[in-house]
């Protein structure tokens, strides 16, 4: 494994071929853009068959038995970090979770160097999640063939297993995703999440995604996936929406805070209110990724009312990971 590679943090698409293996199975999950529709569908049935009834135990196969996955977070998490643990032990791997940040890092040692090392421990699944561009994709060209590379949330630009886990409650709650309008409200120029979900939304051939924002918190529209809508009419952005997501605002991604709103300003502008969930279709849904903030990105009543899917986006998550974690298992072994 060579060591002195750069890492592109140019901000580049992540080329999506690379994690397609030979035989056209899923062997690295980086981004959703260009990911065949079949792969996604299979990774949703595949999901189904995981979820389990709520308040039950759950649901636990032997598919991963005699596996490593090692879990390489560069950046704080809680909720998607256990719910790529959760996936793996109920699958039966063995687990290692490394808290980048407070081990090697500090000491210098490079990304490769340290999956390198890993490796050498018979670690089979990588699931990374960096606030440099390109780490992932870098690490996947560097690993042996049987090694897959998972990203748990790349800088800005991909966060695949959340877009999956995003469009898998939307199917789950409307039956489909053809057709339906998506509203993605808040910080779109900082959000990973916004980017994957749009990418697979309209993959799966949704009418309308709409990343609405203040100016302030607008992305580059080159760096949206073509089809997306920009807008910062929150009015506009909700009216007939069918699923309506809301995201928090990055303050650890924002260097300079001069023009981001206050939280009450945001709110009163931008908050998505139930008031403002009227302007919605009739049987809309309501979403967020988590960490929420209510009374700044979303109201409070709405998070624990009947139209919110947002537990139901935690419990689909782990079933999700378990399917991704199984598909690359497959493809590797
Ligand atoms: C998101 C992330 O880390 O990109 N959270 C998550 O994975 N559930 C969104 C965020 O941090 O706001």
């Amino acid at each position: 494994m060579a060591v002195t590679e750069t890492i592109d943090n140019t901000g580049h698409p992540t080329d999506a071929s690379l994690q397609i293996a030979a035989d056209g199975r899923l062997r690295h999950l980086l981004t959703l853009r260009d990911l065949d529709r079949q792969i996604i569908t299979g990774l949703f049935d595949q999901a189904e068959t995981f979820l389990g009834e709520p308040g039950q135990p759950g649901t636990r196969r032997g598919t991963l038995r005699g596996k490593t996955v090692a879990n390489l977070f560069f950046e704080p998490s809680t909720r998607t970090r256990a719910s790529f643990e959760l996936a793996a032990k109920r699958l039966g791997a063995d687990v290692l979770n490394l808290d980048v940040n407070k081990s090697s890092q500090q000491k210098g040692e490079s990304v490769l160097d340290m999956v390198c090392n890993l490796q050498a421990m018979q670690v089979d699944v990588f699931v990374l999640r960096t606030a440099e561009t390109g780490v992932p994709a870098l690490v996947a060209r560097h690993v042996a063939g049987h090694v897959s590379v998972l990203s748990a949330g790349e800088s800005h630009v991909s966060h695949p297993t959340q877009g999956l886990l995003d469009a898998f409650t939307i199917r789950r709650r409307l039956g489909r995703i053809a057709g339906l309008t998506i509203a993605i409200v808040g910080d779109v120029a900082h959000s990973r999440v916004a980017r994957s979900a749009a990418e697979v939304l309209l993959n799966m051939d949704a009418a309308e995604v709409r990343l609405v924002s203040p100016e302030s918190l607008a992305p580059e529209p080159g760096t949206v996936p073509p089809g997306a809508r920009i807008l910062h009419d929150i009015e506009e952005g909700l009216r007939g929406a069918d699923v309506v997501m809301a995201l928090r605002i990055q303050k650890e991604r924002i260097a300079n805070p001069d023009g981001i709103p206050g939280t009450a300003q945001y709110f009163a502008d931008y908050g998505v209110t139930c008031e403002r969930m009227k302007l919605a279709a009739k049987n809309a849904i309501v979403m967020h990724p988590g960490p929420l903030n209510r009374g700044v990105e979303i109201e409070s009543r709405l998070v624990d009312g009947p139209q919110s899917a947002i537990v139901e986006q935690v419990r689909n998550g782990v079933a999700v990971r378990m399917a991704v974690l199984s598909a690359v298992c497959r493809s590797s072994s």
